[in-house]
């Protein structure tokens, strides 16, 4: 298989919205993997989702009322519960009697937690397949702490090229070339890297000098830190000095097969940071910006379907993607556990 195949994972969580977008009482229309999704919060607080695509006679949902409990078609009226079970058909006389349960609309497994909301994306068409055994990923030592900034930038490329450049090491020195990050020359990076849940490891170390002093300014001693990354598309980020942890968690998922989002939240216990929010937004979307216009230009050249050369050691951890993808996927078509096939590794590269 040709590493720039695309195909989406399925059966797996993917980033759906920050929570505080979708407040009580409210629904929300959105595309995943090429499928229209209503995500909607009850009066109560839960999050629910369904299939954007009335099972009667198949306009959106989202075209219809929610009234904080259901969500009532804008055609004919059908109302459907947060588990997407038909519970009135309006135009039904007595005697008509019906079984309802036929006329269900497909719904999804939401979680929420963390300020995030995650939606299972089950094959097409197999209503609610059963989440696999597979966590929601945790940004470690905040709780049920919602994160201190958002921000959701629409990329638009294949999740594949978004998530490369995600996790691209060399990238920075072109792409991120400005004066408030790490400006200056070329420098070798070594760097261990272990096998994690579902995807790899960057190993625990020291920041370097330039941006170590940054964080050595708002906690102390030497920062650490540690970046994990795992399919489909989700790296977390955690840094600590002797007082504080700075975590962010980047997720990407698929809107089509020519666009994708990027999630980015930002956790921090740094209590002063909240005043520095505004200038952090602007810093963070300047940063991803820069990451969507590359990958806008990219596309100029994907159209003619070129063959990828990736090279060691700084594409290594895009081989590695493209191994879990695959592996996954095997493992899922062929009934069986999934085999990290990431290895310990020390990867060198000069970025
Ligand atoms: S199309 Fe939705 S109720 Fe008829
Ligand atoms: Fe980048």
């Amino acid at each position: 298989m040709k590493d720039n195949q695309n195909f989406f994972l399925r059966n797996i969580w993917y980033y759906a919205l920050p929570s505080d977008r979708l407040k009580p009482g409210k629904m929300i229309a959105r595309t995943f993997l090429g499928e229209p999704v209503l995500l909607c919060r009850t009066r109560e607080g839960k999050v629910f989702a369904v299939r954007d695509i009335c099972p009667h006679r198949g306009i959106p949902l989202s075209c219809g009322r929610f009234d904080g409990q259901e969500v009532e078609c804008c055609y004919h009226g059908w109302r459907f519960d947060h588990g997407g079970r038909c519970t009135v058909i309006p135009s039904l006389v007595e005697g008509q009697d019906i079984d309802l349960n036929r006329y269900n609309v497909e719904s999804y497994e939401v979680r929420e937690t963390q300020g995030n909301i995650w939606i299972y994306m089950p094959e097409p068409g197999k209503s609610q397949g059963s989440p696999s055994d597979m966590e929601i990923p945790v940004i470690p030592g905040f709780g049920d702490r919602p994160p201190q900034l958002v921000e959701v930038m629409r990329f638009p490329c294949f999740i594949d090229h978004a998530v490369l450049g995600l996790m691209d090491p060399a990238h920075s020195p072109y792409v991120h070339r400005v004066w408030w990050w790490r400006s200056g020359q070329l420098h070798d990076e070594i760097k261990q890297f272990d096998p994690s849940p579902y995807g790899f490891t960057m190993r625990k170390h020291q920041l370097p000098a330039n941006t170590g002093s940054a964080y050595k300014f708002i906690g102390g001693g030497t920062p650490e830190t540690e970046i994990s990354f795992r399919i489909p598309g989700v790296r977390i980020e955690n840094t600590t000095t002797a007082k504080h942890q700075v975590c962010n968690l980047t997720a990407i998922t698929p809107i089509s097969e020519t666009e994708c989002e990027v999630n980015f939240a930002f956790y921090w216990t740094v209590p002063w940071a909240g005043f520095a929010k505004p200038l952090i937004r602007l810093f963070t979307r300047a940063f991803l910006d820069q990451d969507r216009r590359v990958v806008e230009k990219q596309q100029i050249g994907l159209k003619y379907d070129p063959v990828l050369r990736l090279i060691k050691d700084s594409d290594v951890q895009a081989q590695w993607y493209y191994q879990l993808k695959r592996e996954y996927a095997r493992s899922l078509a062929e009934n069986r556990p999934f085999a990290n096939p990431v290895k310990s590794q020390l990867l060198h590269w000069r970025a």
